[in-house]
Parts: structure tokens; C-alpha cells; sequence
């Protein structure tokens, strides 16, 4: 235990009084006074007696005399000390608690999860639940992060203070922090996405606010990067590159404070429907911009693209798929069949085709996640390869579920009834492995029938809206400045 000030003024105060000689010498006893005889008692003698009595009484009169405004000084100064003493004693009280909670090791991902797992979510109706940092639901209090450990998330830590009572040694960094929590990799375009995407509703929501900063944690672990691609999306809507904060050259045990901090750590959990789609819709906007792209398609034009993957997922016959797509585009009036490999297309080269596409044609894996590029309401057209259906667990529907997110419209997957055999009974998740990294096959005839009916539907469609000319505006994004 620390002793207080307090205490060991006061501890000083008695020593001090203590210490005080008494007024009255110890020698003098009133008694000898009538018992001693030899005294020799004259009024000379009390005349010297009463002078010094007269000194002393004068001596101690002349300080007395100015006590009040010393009382007064003091009583000011006082105050300032328990003012700062308080101060200190906030600043003492800062908490720190590990920003990984093993506790929640088995149920990370809910309620509070087992990041920051003691704090509450914000959360309005259909809206994204996220903290800020300083709120009144933090009571005024700001965000203080300490340690940077890139291993263990419960080697790193989190506290509320006071602004004006920071822990000792702490660093405020100004402006806003998105401070964002990701269950998988920021390399993963799809997570990378998820993860990134409430901070986008939140800007959007809240004036436009631009982040100075981002942390990025995985598990509580500090994360120095994230994918190009994300880095991308994320200049291009908040108009600036992204700026990931990594503490350099502040002390591992010393705090860092923000002025101002978003926490999310739900991905677009909470949030409905329509406010999802305004928010792809501001990502979409922004990315075009930044990309200069033009969107001045005829309103009858139907762009078809072919998004291939190499290795794991890819078609086992890709001049095969691409044959039998370039006939039945070419089946129909103003329809444009475009191929390309998501590896070797740059951000820009993406938002463009994406721009230019009402159908989007590719096998599952993270390259779909460009899909909330093309305008509303577009196509998608998924593939798997055989096995993935009973092993592959709900990781297989999230392109159904950003495609309804970001108001396109899925049109089905076609799973591969063919494949390597598996030695495992067919649902045995040993055989994941091998169908993980499996190659598509195709099948002419349901191919064709489903081009077809896709295209015949995306047809109808651009004649009603051409008609109705409802089209999508091209107006300016909802955050442009
Ligand atoms: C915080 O509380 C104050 C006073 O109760 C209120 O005026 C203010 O609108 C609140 N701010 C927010 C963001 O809720
Ligand atoms: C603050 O930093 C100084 C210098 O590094 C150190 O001596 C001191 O102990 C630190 N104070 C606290 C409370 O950690
Ligand atoms: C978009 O156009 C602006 C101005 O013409 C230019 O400065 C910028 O480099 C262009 N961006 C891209 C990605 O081509
Ligand atoms: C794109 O990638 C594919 C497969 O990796 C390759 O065959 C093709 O030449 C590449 N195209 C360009 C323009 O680099
Ligand atoms: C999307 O399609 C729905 C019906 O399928 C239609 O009501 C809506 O207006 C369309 N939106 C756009 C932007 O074309
Ligand atoms: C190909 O698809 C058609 C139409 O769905 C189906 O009848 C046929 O059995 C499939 N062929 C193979 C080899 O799977």
C-alpha cells in the first residue's frame, strides 16, 4: 500500500505540534514557591517578570496579527491540494484489465465477447452496436490502451480515465481512433471487410467523422497490416490512406490515451437491412470516385464477367466455362462477356469491371466480395466444388448473405456432384481437407439453362427500369465533403 499524501501531512502536522516547547519551563513549580524560602521575591524582580511576560505576550501577538490573510492563503492552498490530490488519486484508480478475457475463451464472439469483455455495447435500433470513448455511457471518461503484444492478446490492456486525471506516463493521441476487432485476418478481403464496415455506418452516422488513426486487433493482438485491396476501400471512403497505428517508440508499460475512440467488435452484427445497403452504397460511390470511374452504360447493356481463380476453387476447364458463357451472352442483344483473374486485376481494375457488371459469374472464395461494387440489384452466380455443402459449415453462404447486404440478388450456387474421392465416408470432416482445395467441373447443359434464365431475368429488369427510368443515380456519395 501507497501512503497518501494526506496522511503523511497530517502524520507531519502531529510530529510539529508535539515538538512545540511547553510555555511553561519544566523547573518552575508553583509549590517551591511557598515552600522555598530563600526565594528572594522583590518587585524589582516582578517588574523584570511581568516586562518578559509583556515580550512574549507582544512577540506572539505581532504573527497572530497577521494569521487572517495567512488563513485565508492557506485555506486556498488547501484546496488546490485536495484538488490535485483527488486528481492523483483518479489518475491512481486507472484500471487496467487484459483486452483478451481468457475467461470467454469459449464463447469469444458473444454478448460482450472476450474483448474488452467488461465494457457495453451502444446500439440503436437496426443500427451497429459500437463504443465510444468519451461518452456518456463512459461517463466522460476516454479510452487508455497499454501494450503492444503481437502474440497474446492477454498481454495487453485496456482502462477508462478522466481526461484531466490520465494514468502516469500516458500518451493522448488526438483525434479519432477507430479502434477495430477482428476474429480472423485483415488480410482476408472478406473479413478484412466485416471488420472495417461498422466504422463506415459510424462515419456515416455521425458527420462524416474521419479517423486520424486505426489499431487493428486480432484476438487483443496487435495487427501492423492489413490486405491492399482493403487499404484500398478504405482510402478511397474516408479520403485519406490509411494510417494503422503501431505505438512506435512508446514504452510497452506505458499507457496511450485517445481523445476520442470508436471500439466495434461485432462486424455488422445489429445492423438492418437498409442501413447495411446505404453503406455499401457510400463504399461503392467512394471506390468509383477515387477510381474515376464513369458510369454512363446504355440502359440496355448487360455486362456478363467471368471472375476466375487459379489453384484451389478454380474451374477444371476454364476455356471450357468461358465457351460455354461467350455463347449465351452472344444469344442475346447488347450482352458483353468479360473474363478476367482476380489476381492479377489492381483495386481500380476491379471497381471498374465491377462497374460494368450486371452478372457476376465466379467460383466461391474472396474474390466475390468485389460483388457489392456492381449496382444494385445485379446478379451473382456462384460455384462450389463437390463436398462442400455438408462440411464446409456457414463459412459457404456468406455470399449469399453480402449479396443480400448489399442488394444484389444471388442467383444460386451450382455444387459439383463430381470430385476427388474421399477414403472417409463422405461426411466424415476429414474429408474437408481434400475438397478444400478441390477444382470445379462443369456441366454443359446446366450451365447454358442457368445463363440463360439469369440473363433473360437481368434483361427484363433493365427494360422495366429503363422505362421507368429508375436507374441508379449518379448523384454525389452521401459523405462527399
Ligand atoms: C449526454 O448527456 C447530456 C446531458 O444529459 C445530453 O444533453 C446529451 O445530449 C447527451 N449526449 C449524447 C450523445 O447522448
Ligand atoms: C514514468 O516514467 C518514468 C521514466 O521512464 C519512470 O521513472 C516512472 O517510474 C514512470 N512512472 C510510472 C507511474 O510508471
Ligand atoms: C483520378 O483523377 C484525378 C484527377 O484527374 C487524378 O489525380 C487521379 O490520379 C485519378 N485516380 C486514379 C486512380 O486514376
Ligand atoms: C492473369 O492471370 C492468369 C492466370 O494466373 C494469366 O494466365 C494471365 O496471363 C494473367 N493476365 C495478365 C493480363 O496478366
Ligand atoms: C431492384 O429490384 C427491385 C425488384 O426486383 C426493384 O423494386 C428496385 O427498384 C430495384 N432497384 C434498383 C436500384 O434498380
Ligand atoms: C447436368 O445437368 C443436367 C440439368 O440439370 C442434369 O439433368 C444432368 O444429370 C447433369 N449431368 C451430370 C453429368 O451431372
Amino acid at each position: 500500500m501507497e501512503k497518501s499524501p494526506q496522511a503523511s501531512e497530517r502524520h507531519h502536522s502531529t510530529l510539529h505540534s508535539s515538538n512545540i516547547p511547553p510555555l511553561i519551563p519544566k523547573s518552575y513549580n508553583p509549590k517551591t514557591k511557598h515552600n522555598n524560602l530563600s526565594f528572594n521575591y522583590s518587585p524589582k524582580h516582578s517588574i523584570i517578570i511581568l516586562l518578559i511576560c509583556l515580550t512574549i505576550f507582544l512577540l506572539f501577538q505581532i504573527p497572530s496579527l497577521e494569521y487572517p490573510p495567512e488563513i485565508k492563503s492557506s485555506i486556498v492552498k488547501k484546496d488546490d491540494e485536495s484538488t490535485t490530490t483527488a486528481e492523483e488519486k483518479l489518475r491512481h484508480a486507472v484500471t487496467f484489465l487484459p483486452l483478451k478475457d481468457l475467461r470467454y475463451s469459449s464463447t469469444a464472439l458473444q454478448g460482450h465477447t472476450w474483448f474488452m469483455s467488461s465494457m457495453y455495447d451502444t446500439h440503436d435500433e437496426g443500427d451497429v452496436q459500437y463504443q465510444k470513448f468519451p461518452s456518456n455511457e463512459s461517463k466522460g471518461r476516454v479510452l487508455c490502451i497499454k501494450g503492444h503484444d503481437t502474440h497474446d492478446g492477454s498481454w495487453n490492456y485496456y482502462a477508462l480515465a478522466w481526461p484531466n486525471a490520465l494514468p502516469h506516463n500516458a500518451t493522448l493521441m488526438k483525434g479519432v481512433t477507430f479502434v477495430s476487432y477482428n476474429h480472423y485476418n485483415y488480410d482476408n478481403i472478406w473479413h478484412g471487410l466485416s471488420a472495417v464496415f461498422p466504422f463506415v455506418a459510424w462515419h456515416m452516422k455521425n458527420g462524416c467523422k474521419l479517423p486520424s488513426r486505426w489499431v487493428l486487433y486480432h484476438w487483443g493482438e496487435l495487427r501492423a497490416k492489413m490486405s491492399l485491396w482493403l487499404s484500398l476501400v478504405l482510402q478511397a471512403t474516408f479520403d485519406a490512406p490509411v494510417n494503422i497505428e503501431l505505438f512506435e517508440g512508446i514504452e510497452d508499460e506505458n499507457p496511450v490515451c485517445f481523445e476520442e475512440a470508436v471500439v466495434m467488435r461485432h462486424n455488422e452484427g445489429g445492423m438492418s437491412r437498409q442501413r447495411r445497403m446505404e453503406t455499401y452504397d457510400l463504399i461503392r460511390c467512394k471506390a468509383r470516385m477515387f477510381c474515376n470511374v464513369s458510369v454512363d452504360r446504355k440502359a440496355d447493356e448487360i455486362g456478363m464477367t467471368l471472375l476466375m481463380r487459379t489453384g484451389a476453387r478454380s474451374f477444371k476447364n476454364d476455356a471450357a466455362v468461358i465457351d460455354i458463357f461467350k455463347t449465351e451472352c452472344d444469344n442475346f442483344k447488347n450482352c458483353d462477356l468479360f473474363v478476367a483473374y482476380s489476381n492479377n486485376l489492381t483495386f481500380c481494375e476491379q471497381v471498374e469491371l465491377m462497374s460494368a457488371t450486371d452478372i457476376l459469374v465466379s467460383p466461391h472464395g474472396a474474390q466475390l466480395t468485389n460483388m457489392f461494387l456492381m449496382d444494385r440489384n445485379s446478379s451473382i452466380m456462384e460455384f462450389f466444388p463437390k463436398g462442400w455443402l455438408k462440411l464446409a459449415g456457414v463459412g459457404q453462404y456468406v455470399y449469399q448473405w453480402i449479396a443480400s447486404w448489399s442488394g444484389m440478388k444471388h442467383q444460386g450456387a451450382y455444387r459439383d456432384p463430381n470430385g476427388e474421392p474421399c477414403p472417409y465416408p463422405e461426411d466424415d470432416r476429414r474429408c474437408m481437407s481434400i475438397f478444400k482445395g478441390g477444382k470445379i467441373g462443369h456441366n454443359d447443359t446446366y450451365f447454358r439453362e442457368w445463363a440463360r434464365n439469369v440473363l433473360n431475368e437481368v434483361q427484363t429488369s433493365k427494360i422495366e427500369v429503363a422505362t421507368t427510368n429508375k436507374g441508379p443515380t449518379t448523384s454525389g456519395c452521401a459523405c462527399t465533403l
